[in-house]
């Protein structure tokens, strides 16, 4: 059957920010961006839906802008979600392989994940990922698809991501009132890994952190494959809260500091360096010292980088992640932030900015968007439109998506 162009929609609903992506799945494979939308969020703590109404209105704006810009309506978007609500975990199962000369069919494969994932898991909670790993037959490991392959016991690792059923049916009801369906939820550093990592950061074990407004995004990757998730509920808005609180001022005028005048590293500030702060209300604005002010984002930089390095120590064991760490979301961009990050994590450090788009601007290559660009492009793959197949050297993240979209609904 002769493949055609698809249209595509990832939608990031951020505590900060919605953010829409339409593009063209191009029947080559590549992706094309038409048209994005971006709104203020409102109606959200730390990745969840607190009030619907609003957070409907600001999804509508987002599309209504997205839809405008690309001159077409859309009806169905791939939506990345975070929050504490989700949790993770790797699972085993196995089966024994019988039938014609133990060839391993598509049909064992998909009772070994099943098998794999039958753990019990709370009533109030449901499965949204399940992510093969690895497969082994025979006890021989490093198999991505072992379809056609023969042996007599077919295993498989598997990671599982789960959320609370409510939460999850809030934000699907958040994304109707913008008279959008839901295809598939998202977690939302899985999103992001997709637009920033390269293929051999997968292979060789990188940590993608993704800095929200409300929540900060871990997703370690090794073997090609997710072996571990977490989601932190702090982010970007709690630096500029404790900024308000230490300065005395509106959460406004501290977020403009805080990107305008901060850092976390706070060696490199003079003694004597100050800045104005507008009081809160009738209250006049009054000068304070930078170097106050970056003490208390390094303060809070270095609490939360600590919380993320326990996640990390439970990801890796002792596994060694040879490509570092990739930092992405728009709280990675306060100043020294790599550098902090490199100083507690004790790993080399990079920028993660969406890749591998046609249109991509200057301005939408930037961290803030990984989440949408990533989005857009597991909409592509799950279309079957911009398959990527297998290359030679086993490395089958075309066949990790497939299973993806199989086993995760
Ligand atoms: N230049 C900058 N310097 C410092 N902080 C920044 C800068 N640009 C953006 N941020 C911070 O990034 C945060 C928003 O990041 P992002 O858009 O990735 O969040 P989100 O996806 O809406 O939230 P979440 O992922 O937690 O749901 C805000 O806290 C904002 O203050
Ligand atoms: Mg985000």
């Amino acid at each position: 059957m002769r493949k055609k162009n698809r249209i595509v929609c990832g939608l990031d609903v951020g505590t900060t920010k919605i953010c829409m992506m339409i593009a063209r799945a191009h029947a080559d494979g590549s992706l094309e961006l038409l048209g994005t939308g971006y709104a203020n969020s409102s109606g959200l703590k730390k990745g969840i839906v607190v009030d619907l109404e609003q957070a409907g209105a600001s999804i509508k704006k987002a599309a209504e802008e997205a839809e405008s810009a690309a001159n077409i309506s859309v009806e169905r978007a791939f939506v990345g979600a975070a929050g504490d609500h989700f949790d993770s975990f790797n699972s085993h199962g196995a089966v024994t392989i019988e039938g014609n000369n133990q060839e391993v069919t598509a049909e064992d494969m998909a009772q070994v994940i099943q098998v794999a994932k039958s753990v019990s898991i709370a009533p109030d909670r449901e499965i949204i990922h399940v992510l093969p790993q690895e497969f082994f037959l025979d006890d021989h490991g490093g198999i991505l698809n072992p379809v056609g392959l023969t042996g007599s016991r077919l295993d498989v690792n598997i990671h599982v991501v789960t959320c609370e059923s409510a939460l999850n049916q809030n934000l699907i009801n958040a994304v109707n009132r913008a008279h959008m369906r839901v295809e598939k939820v998202y977690l939302q550093q899985l999103a992001s890994a997709e637009a920033v990592l390269t293929r051999d950061e997968r292979e060789l074990g990188t940590v993608v952190i993704d800095i929200g407004g409300g929540t900060t995004d871990i997703a370690v990757f090794m073997r090609d494959a997710v072996q571990f998730t977490s989601v932190l509920p702090v982010g970007g808005a709690h630096f500029t809260r404790d900024l308000a609180i230490g300065l005395q001022t509106s959460m406004e005028d501290a977020e403009h500091i805080k990107k305008e005048y901060g850092t976390v590293l706070t060696d490199r500030i003079a003694e004597d360096e100050s800045t104005r702060v507008p009081g809160i209300g009738t209250h006049a604005d009054h000068p304070v010292s930078r170097k106050l002010v970056c003490e208390i984002l390094r303060a809070r930089g270095m609490e939360l980088l600590e919380l993320v390095k326990e996640q990390v120590w439970r990801a890796k064991e002792n596994e060694r992640l040879i490509a570092g760490i990739v930092l992405t979301g728009g709280g990675s961009m306060l100043d020294g932030m790599w550098e902090l990050t490199e100083e507690i994590l004790e790993m080399p450090v990079r920028q993660g900015v969406p890749l591998g788009v046609q249109g991509l601007t200057h301005d939408l290559s930037h961290p803030v968007y990984a989440t949408a660009i990533g989005l857009a492009k597991f909409a592509a793959e799950e279309t079957g439109l911009s398959k990527k197949s297998p290359n030679k050297s086993g490395n089958s993240h075309w066949f990790f998506n497939r299973i993806l979209s199989w086993v995760g609904n």
